[in-house]
């Protein structure tokens, strides 16, 4: 039996409920490929500010650079909206993106055709749905010195190397090469000399693959196009920031933030985390959406543990139940019946075993 090593990182508000139906979604897995896990679970976030006064403890950077690959939760906390920033959650984040090099952020989104009516935009502008954001993730804005506060100003920098712009712009035409080979490049190049700099760059590199075609569009018109002609986008190719803010957009045609994954990879292991945050209202209630942290496990399988069939079950698993007519809060229509975080949970792994029989018989 293959066995893989998954260091677990709940983090902070639904992070532990979402990510516990994550795991019982691969330890089915697990079962039906005779594949076997090791997880062993670290605090990050506000979770690590309360045990050990560090939003990334060193034991979670120790367990993380050992494991096989790092799947997180959420991170993030209002009351810790005043602390330094050397406390704050998200600087516990930042900086294990950071640490484990994960460059390259691939948010897919497509829209389920049982979720079509979730979704606030017409049905005919959804119909054939299907982009992958590729978003840069350590560098940009986020990382950028110098940074800080003095009195009645505040800095960030938005600074990005060649080199950097590179890597990234290969991920995502390597990316369109299995899709529908478009890149879309996303920057603000009419007003800033980094997003010259990524426009030519990305250029560059689009010569090295001649079956990809690339397309170079502002940010604001990026925000447009996104909710006026999604169908019309596949790959799109963003900065850290500009990536933040469409991806949060994009989650809107699927028809909730609370579905969708996202794999952070690199140079080594990556990590995988859903697109929605903590969600404190939320949180201990039994009432998030569980199946952005299980669709994130399909992405761990198939792009961190290259295990392609049990990332198809978990897909199909999560297909199912929906087809069924499984609805969380924030996917069921004004009037239609809600089931809980555990019970959506439920439903996922009945149909990642009762799919294997369907195989059988
Ligand atoms: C995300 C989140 C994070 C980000 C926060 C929590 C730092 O919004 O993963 O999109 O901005 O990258
Ligand atoms: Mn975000």
């Amino acid at each position: 039996m293959k066995r893989f090593s998954i260091a677990v990182l709940p983090g902070d508000g639904i992070g532990p409920e979402v990510i516990a139906q994550a795991v019982r979604v691969l330890e089915a897995v697990g079962e039906r490929f005779d594949l076997g896990f090791d997880f062993a679970t670290y605090p990050i976030g506000a979770t690590g500010v309360a045990v050990a006064n560090d939003p990334l403890p060193v034991a979670t950077r120790n367990a993380v650079v050992r494991s096989d690959a790092v799947l997180l939760g959420a991170v993030g906390d209002p009351a810790l909206d005043d602390a330094p920033r050397e406390l704050r959650p998200e600087t516990g984040l930042l900086a294990l993106r950071k640490l484990l090099k994960v460059y390259a952020n691939l948010r897919p989104v497509t829209v389920r055709p049982a979720l079509l009516a979730a979704s606030p935009l017409k049905a005919d502008r959804l119909h054939g749905v299907d982009v992958l954001v590729v978003r840069e993730l350590t560098g940009g804005l986020y990382y950028g010195e110098p940074r800080g506060r003095n009195g009645t100003s505040g800095v960030n920098t938005l600074v990005y190397t060649t080199a950097e712009i590179e890597r990234v712009a290969r991920i995502a035409f390597t990316a369109a090469r299995e899709r529908k080979k478009l890149v879309t490049s996303v920057d603000k190049a009419n007003v800033l000399e980094v997003s010259q700099l990524w426009r030519e760059t990305v250029t560059n590199v689009a010569r090295e693959y001649p079956d990809i075609r690339l397309e170079h569009t502002y940010v604001d018109t990026a925000a447009m196009r996104l909710v006026s002609e999604p169908a019309s986008l596949d790959v799109v190719l963003t900065e850290n920031m500009f990536g933040d803010i469409l991806s949060d957009e994009a989650a809107v045609l699927a028809g909730s933030l609370g579905l969708l994954p996202s794999a952070s990879l690199g140079s080594g292991r990556g990590l995988f985390e859903p697109v929605h945050g903590s969600a404190p209202p939320l949180a201990g209630r039994d009432i998030a959406n569980p199946i952005g942290a299980i669709a994130t496990v399909a992405l761990l399988l198939r792009h961190g543990l290259r295990l392609a069939e049990p990332a198809d079950a978990v897909d199909e698993a999560i297909g199912a139940a929906l087809d069924a007519g499984a609805r969380t809060r924030d996917i069921a229509l004004p009037g239609e019946a809600s089931i809980g975080t555990v019970d959506m949970g439920d439903r996922i792994v009945e149909y990642v075993f009762s799919e294997a029989l369907e195989g059988l018989a």
